[in-house]
């Protein structure tokens, strides 16, 4: 071809000569992300590193404007992308199109024992997140819920680590695959609220590698997750923000860990400790995470002027300095300046469509003697009644930092009259007062909750009204307030507040169809459990709650949530009160206060099987409209030696008259061991979506990993030879078959 034509083609783009690309190598989104690090490391100065590590404002830290490289942008929280506040406050930013989706709480997903439930959660989640050009979410949590009374177990994933892993990796795949870095909270030993800043976790190295941190590692070797957020919390006498023993000796040593670790807001606490103990980003210092902190304090951040000082008069090198950068870097080349980072898009009907299959799923069906659920409403002229102030009371709003500014929350009323719009008559009465205040940090739902009657007048009414309802639906259990399910703050018991007890016995008197839905994040006591047929565990669901709930009572869903914590009978059965080990006990000479683990291992079921107590409601419990009927176990080996992989089946049949899921449950326990080990622990579980009498054979794939328990001495898991027990069916307390195999 002519040069002139050539010249042309190339202008108009059929160019068969490479034009000069100047594209310097780290804003090259297709070279590899190691080369576009070194490349902006190359080109930094000392400040701009220092920059990079530490916030400029409440939610976000300072890229290399003179490079290109932009701000980075965190936001709250694991439930929903939370609302705009001001450059350095928690106020409200006043904009009008920062609504979003609330997703279901982290329990209600973990209750959905369905990792596709948890990969659609995260790409819905993540794609909110990046149309509000959020690079980092500020969740999951994966705290494993060591009592019943922490405030913020409806953030998280229940108390068995193997559950929590399996359900955390598929949320953090699918945030991520937006181009939006997690941040995996709070590593670690975070179980309480109460004195979180001080606590000092006293916890033996076994305890730590089976039950605490499993959840956190697949997180970050399975679910690749960018960030990992720093807990407020200390171990070994170090901020768990600041730690060398689990910052750089586990996580990044012997996880290999190359993310960014984010301080909770307000968990720096030293500059030394900062450069040299694994902290990579700095933020909310002189703020407890929900209060005021000092006034732009941003340069004297523990990282910022301090750390530069230090560089300058060559107390420190530089060293620590370019890692931090590199992580930095690395979560910023994932994300705002990744190919794969999306537009997003925030409200859509997908992602309202997400939050009410989550819901759908995570509901748990704990009682339903006489079948009285699915309500019956072909009978005309039905009347049900609903019973409550959760039936109204919006729960998105408050809770500590993953409180919402929603678009729409549909609440549990609002479900029932819409789906029971001209097949029954519904009507509501108050039944208890609870919290009548619906604010948090400037946003308030709107609601008037304001209630003049007394306790007694209100169960009076309830009482009558319920006399001549078909059905009454009470819905009550916690909220958000503090000392309820919310963060800083712990509950001082398993009771129900508000003396709902009272109100519950007198409706089980007035109507044998009540039906009590517990709206909480966390176990709660139920004294009535013998007087009420049926019990429904709802959850915080979000913006569909009310739709998921009127699915499921009125049989348009067949509930499949399993539990993904036990419902204790009473404190006394939870090995962290049973042994006095919580809160904690404080130091004479400082306000530290440490708290031993002294149950180790025998969390939830793990304490409740090794002492046999009964409990209220055990782990994996849930039921179904259909009914499941389970064949014979049995392993493709009786003898394993360990090196490959043994596969137990399980033949399952929906032996009911409608469809639905089982949740199936693989438990393995280790009879003859040389160190104490739970009578079981989860090592399995699928769920199976099954018509009426269609059979299915369940198939588990078990290796070594599933037998072996942690030997703190040799600092490594081990499986002792001899006899394992594997033990199936639908909860942990409902076993239908074993079979047993040789380790040889
Ligand atoms: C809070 C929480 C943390 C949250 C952060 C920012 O105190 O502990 O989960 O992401 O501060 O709000």
């Amino acid at each position: 071809m002519k040069p002139t034509i050539l010249a042309l083609a190339a202008f108009i783009g059929f160019a068969p000569v490479a034009i000069a690309d100047n594209t310097p190598v780290y804003l090259d989104k297709n070279k590899p992300l190691e080369e576009r690090v070194e490349d902006a490391l190359s080109r930094m100065t000392t400040a701009e590193k220092i920059d990079i590590i530490h916030a400029q404002s409440k939610f976000s830290s300072r890229g290399v404007p003179r490079l290109g490289i932009p701000d980075v942008w965190t936001t709250d929280g694991p439930h929903g992308i939370r609302p705009e506040v001001k450059w350095d406050e928690w106020d409200q930013a006043g904009w009008t199109n920062d609504s979003c989706v609330a997703f279901p709480a982290l329990t209600a997903l973990a209750a959905t024992w369905n990792p596709e439930m948890s990969a659609l959660y995260g790409k819905s989640i993540g794609e909110e997140a990046a149309y509000r050009n959020k690079d980092i979410l500020l969740g999951p949590g994966v705290n494993i819920y060591r009592t019943p009374v922490n405030g913020r177990n409806f953030e998280y994933m229940g108390e068995d680590p193997y559950l929590a892993g399996r359900m955390v990796v598929p949320y953090i795949k699918g945030v991520q695959a937006n181009g939006v870095a997690v941040c995996l909270k709070h590593f670690a030993l975070n179980n309480n609220e109460v004195n979180r800043h001080t606590t000092n976790a006293v916890i033996d190295d076994r305890t730590l590698y089976e039950i605490y941190l499993p959840a956190f590692k697949a997180g970050v070797q399975e679910g690749g997750a960018w960030t990992i957020m720093g807990a407020y919390n200390l171990y070994k006498d170090q901020h768990l923000c600041h730690n060398q023993y689990m910052l750089n000796d586990i996580l990044k040593g012997e996880w290999g860990f190359d993310g960014a670790v984010v301080s909770d807001w307000g968990g720096c606490h030293d500059t030394d400790q900062a450069i040299h103990n694994g902290l990579d980003l700095e933020f909310g210092s002189w703020t407890d995470g929900l209060k005021a902190g000092r006034k732009n304090a941003y340069d004297a951040y523990y990282l910022a002027g301090p750390y530069l000082d230090q560089i300058k008069n060559g107390k420190v090198g530089t060293k620590e300095l370019d890692d931090k950068a590199r992580r930095v870097l690395r979560t910023i080349f994932r994300t705002s300046l990744s190919k794969d980072r999306v537009r997003g898009s925030m409200c859509s009907e997908a992602h309202y469509d997400a939050a009410r299959r989550i819901g759908d799923e995570g509901i748990v069906l704990l009682k339903n003697d006489g079948k009285v659920l699915p309500m019956n409403f072909d009978k005309p002229g039905k009347k049900m009644l609903v019973v409550g102030e959760n039936a109204v009371k919006m729960m998105t709003v408050g809770g500590g930092s993953s409180s919402l500014k929603v678009q729409r929350e549909i609440s549990p009323l609002d479900g029932l009259k819409a789906a029971l719009n001209g097949v029954a008559d519904v009507e509501w009465v108050r039944g208890y007062v609870g919290d009548v205040t619906g604010e948090y940090n400037g946003v308030t739902t709107g609601q008037d909750l304001s209630e003049s009657r007394s306790k007694d007048e209100l169960i009076a009414e309830a009482v009558a009204k319920a006399k001549d309802a078909d059905y009454v639906v009470f819905v009550g259990g916690l909220n958000k307030s503090a000392h309820q399910d919310c963060e800083d703050s712990d509950r001082a018991g398993l009771e129900l507040p508000y003396a709902q007890d009272e109100v519950i016995a007198a409706l089980a008197k007035a109507n044998r169809n009540l039906i009590v839905v517990n709206i909480s994040g966390n176990a709660v006591a139920m004294p009535w459990v013998k007087e009420v047929p049926a019990i429904v565990q709802g959850w915080f669901l979000g913006s569909e709650a009310g739709n998921s709930l009127a699915d499921v009572l009125t049989g348009k869903v067949n509930p499949s949530g399993k539990l993904p914590m036990t419902f204790p009978t009473s404190l006394d059965n939870v090995g962290a009160h049973a042994l006095n080990a919580y809160p904690g006990v404080k130091r004479a000479d400082s306000d530290i206060v440490d708290l031993e683990y002294k149950e180790g291992i025998l969390v939830g079921y793990r304490w409740h099987e090794a002492k046999k107590a009964k409990p209220l409601f055990a782990f994996g419990h849930g039921l179904s409209y259909t009914d499941f009927t389970y064949g014979k176990a049995s392993a493709d080996k009786k003898e394993y030696s360990g090196s490959d992989i043994i596969t137990v089946t399980v033949p399952v049949t929906n032996s009911g008259d409608r469809a639905g899921a089982e949740i199936v449950q693989l438990y393995i326990g280790d009879p003859k061991s040389s160190v104490m080990r739970p009578v079981k622990e989860l090592k399995g579980f699928q769920k199976v979506f099954l018509q009426p009498g269609e059979t299915v054979d369940v198939n588990f794939m078990i290796d070594k990993s599933a037998l072996s328990f942690f030997d703190a001495d040799a600092h490594a898991w081990k499986a002792e030879p001899g006899e394992f027990v594997v033990s199936v069916g639908p909860a942990s307390d409902n076993i239908k078959s074993t079979v047993k195999f040789k380790l040889k």
